[in-house]
């Protein structure tokens, strides 16, 4: 199949790089940009580990076909956290909200989508957040935990 070439930005870095007209987001970003933060799950859409925002929307990346982020925003776990990790990160560790760590890349795209459109979201708001998210390890209340405690202190106000 022929490459055909894809620019787009990353975490506000540009990107060139060629790409099948079938490659998909996540293969792009890891295999072709070398970003690892988006995991590989099902590659179905199914679990959410692969997720990214694409001008300010979660995506799946593994059913995102590359070339649909032509000339796009594209933002990563990567994007979040700088010289200073994101405080979901912390709040994730400390909190006990990442146990192999899988799912965490995605849940923290998840959650700071959220947190960016709605500062002061209720539980069943998280819930909803993090719907497209699988977790096997922590049974999920870890993770709300930490997404409601990091709400709170960027609005300043007790978890
Ligand atoms: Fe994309 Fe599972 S790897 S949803
Ligand atoms: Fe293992 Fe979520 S921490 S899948």
């Amino acid at each position: 199949m022929a490459q055909l070439p894809l620019q787009f930005r990353l975490n506000g870095s540009d990107v060139a790089v060629f790409a099948d007209e079938a490659d998909n987001l996540l293969s792009v970003l890891r295999g072709k940009v070398g970003d690892l933060t988006p995991k590989f799950g099902c590659g179905q859409g199914g679990c959410g580990a692969c997720m990214v925002s694409v001008d300010g929307k979660t995506v799946l990346s593994c059913v995102t076909l590359a070339q649909n982020v032509q000339g796009r925003d594209v933002e990563s776990l990567a994007g979040l956290s700088g010289e200073q990790l994101d405080p979901l990160q912390t709040a994730f560790m400390d909190g006990f909200a990442a146990q192999c760590g899988y799912c965490t890349p995605g849940m923290i795209v998840a959650a700071r989508a959220l947190l960016r459109r709605n500062p002061n979201p209720d539980r069943d708001d998280i819930v909803e957040a993090i719907s497209d998210n699988l977790c096997r390890c922590t049974g999920y209340e870890p993770i709300i935990d930490a997404i409601q405690l990091v709400a709170a202190q960027e609005r300043g106000t007790r978890a």
